[in-house]
C-alpha cells in the first residue's frame, strides 16, 4: 500500500532547493519504486521570492515555525537552515511537537545530538542526519546498515570539500594558499569567512559524528585534534610530490587496543593510496572493518542535488519505516568517561626547518631528534640562500608529544631561523 508523508522544509538555500527539486521532480517515480507518497505541505523562508521561483504555491509558505509544527499534513520537518542558533530551536520545537526531523546540520549535530536524541525518543520521533556528512555520500547508512557485521578499526576521510579543492588547486596548478582559495570563494564552495572549512572545525564536526557511529561510543568534538590547512604552502606540497607523497587534509579515526585516536590535520600519503586520486570538492571515506577489509565511498559531499540526496533518502526511509535509528552507545554531552583516547599518537613527520648555513648545524638537529629518542629516515637540503638553508628531515614512526619537544629544543638553537612546517606522515 502507498504509505503517504508530508514535509515541510526550513530554509530554501542551496540544499533546501535541491532538496524541493528531487522531492517534485522524482514524486511519480518514488511511489513506484518505494511505496511512498511524498508530497511537500510546507517551507519557512524568510525570502518569499525564492519560495515562489522555486514554484512553491504561497499558501504553503509558512510565517512561523509554530505554524509548520501545528499543520496535522507535516510529518517530516527537514532543517537545512545551518548552524546552532534557530536552527537548534526550530528542530526542537518540531520534535517537541513529535516531526521527524531529517537535518544536514553538521554542528548541530556534532554539539547537540544528545539533547536532539532524548527528545526525539521522548517523543517517539525519527531523527535523521545522513546529509550532515559527507553531502551525497551514503555514509551513515554505510556504518549503521551496513557495517554491522564488523568491528570498525579504522575509519579515514576527506570530508571536506573546500579544502580538497584548495589543496588540488596548490599541487596541480602550483597556486598559493591565497589564490586557491579566492577562486574557491568565486565557485562558491568557501564561504566569505572561510574559517569552518580551512582551519578544520567543519570536519571535525563530522569526524566527531562518524567516528562515534563507527566505534560506537560518544566522540565529542573536544575530544578531536584539530589543525586546519592555511599554514600549508605550495613548497610543502611540491616537496611531498618529490618524495612520492599527496597532500590531503585527513579525518582520522582509529580504535585500537591503546584507545580512540581522532585526528584532523593536513596529511602527507602516498600517491597510490587510493584517498590520493581524490580532487577537487570531491569527499571519499576509507573505512577498514574486521571481517570486510577495506571499502571507499567516494562522491560530492556538498552542493544541492547532492546533499539533497541523501536528505531524500533519509526523508522516504522516514515515510517507509516507523522504528527508528538512535545511537546504540550511551549518547551523552561529556561522552562515556570510560573511553580511553590516545591524545600522544604517533605517526611519521615531515619537519621543514630554514638554518644558518655553517658547519655542524646538521649534526646538531640530528643529535636533538637522537635526544628525543626519534630516528630520522631522510634529511635533504631543499634550498636556502647566502646565509640560510632548508632542511628536511623526515622521520620514523615516532610520538607526537616527543616531535614537540624536539621542536622546543630546537628552537632554542642559536642556528634555528624558523620551523617553517611539521606535515604528519600517514601510510
Ligand atoms: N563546506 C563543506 C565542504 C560542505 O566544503 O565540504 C558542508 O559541510
Amino acid at each position: 500500500m502507498l504509505k503517504k508523508a508530508g514535509v515541510a522544509i526550513l530554509g530554501l538555500g542551496v540544499v533546501g532547493g535541491g532538496t524541493y527539486e528531487i522531492l517534485t521532480k522524482n514524486k511519480e517515480y518514488f511511489k513506484k519504486t518505494q511505496g511512498v507518497d511524498i508530497t511537500v505541505q510546507a517551507v519557512l523562508e524568510k525570502n518569499k521570492e525564492r519560495a515562489l521561483s522555486l514554484g512553491i504555491e504561497e499558501s504553503k509558505i509558512a510565517s512561523s515555525i509554530e505554524e509548520v509544527c501545528s499543520n496535522p499534513e507535516v510529518d517530516i520537518v527537514v532543517e537545512v537552515i545551518g548552524g546552532t542558533g534557530v536552527a537548534k530551536t526550530f528542530v526542537k520545537t518540531a520534535l517537541m511537537s513529535g516531526k521527524t526531523v531529517v537535518t544536514s546540520n553538521k554542528e548541530l549535530f556534532a554539539k547537540h545530538w544528545p539533547e536532539l536524541e532524548a527528545e526525539a525518543k521522548k517523543m517517539n520521533a525519527g531523527l535523521f542526519f545522513e546529509a550532515s556528512c559527507v553531502g551525497g555520500v551514503p555514509i551513515i547508512r554505510t556504518l549503521i546498515d551496513g557495517m554491522q557485521a564488523n568491528k570498525i578499526l579504522s575509519i579515514k576521510g576527506i570530508i571536506n570539500g573546500t579544502t580538497n579543492y584548495i589543496l588540488t588547486k596548490m599541487a596541480y596548478e602550483g597556486w598559493s594558499y591565497e589564490e586557491a582559495l579566492k577562486e574557491a570563494q568565486r565557485l562558491g564552495y568557501a564561504e566569505f569567512d572561510p574559517t569552518a572549512d580551512v582551519e578544520g572545525f567543519d570536519a571535525t564536526y563530522k569526524l566527531s559524528i562518524l567516528s562515534s557511529l563507527a566505534f560506537n561510543k560518544k566522540i565529542c568534538i573536544e575530544n578531536v585534534y584539530r589543525e586546519g590547512i592555511t599554514a600549508i604552502t605550495k613548497e610543502d606540497i611540491a616537496q611531498g610530490k618529490e618524495m612520492g607523497y599527496t597532500l590531503k587534509l585527513l579525518g582520522i579515526g582509529k580504535d585500537t587496543e591503546k584507545g580512540v585516536e581522532v585526528r584532523v590535520h593536513p596529511t602527507f600519503i602516498k600517491n597510490d593510496n587510493p584517498l590520493a586520486s581524490v580532487n577537487d570538492s570531491f569527499n571519499a571515506v576509507h573505512l577498514v572493518g574486521d571481517a570486510v577489509g577495506e571499502i571507499m565511498l567516494y562522491g560530492r559531499g556538498a552542493g544541492a542535488l547532492p546533499t539533497g540526496s541523501a536528505i531524500v533518502s533519509d526523508i522516504i526511509f522516514a515515510a517507509k519505516h516507523n522504528e527508528y535509528f538512535y545511537a546504540s552507545f550511551k549518547n551523552n554531552a561529556q561522552g562515556n568517561k570510560e573511553t580511553k583516547f590516545v591524545k600522544d599518537f604517533t605517526s611519521k613527520y615531515y619537519i621543514r626547518l630554514t638554518v644558518k648555513d655553517m658547519a655542524g648545524v646538521l649534526a646538531k638537529i640530528a643529535t636533538t631528534f637522537a635526544k628525543n629518542n626519534i630516528s630520522i629516515a631522510e634529511v635533504k637540503q631543499v634550498g636556502g640562500s647566502d646565509n640560510s638553508a632548508q632542511i628536511v628531515v623526515n622521520t620514523h614512526v615516532c610520538a607526537e608529544g616527543a616531535v614537540k619537544k624536539t621542536l622546543d629544543k630546537l628552537s632554542t638553537l642559536p642556528e634555528m631561523i624558523k620551523v617553517n612546517s611539521v606535515i604528519r606522515i600517514e601510510d
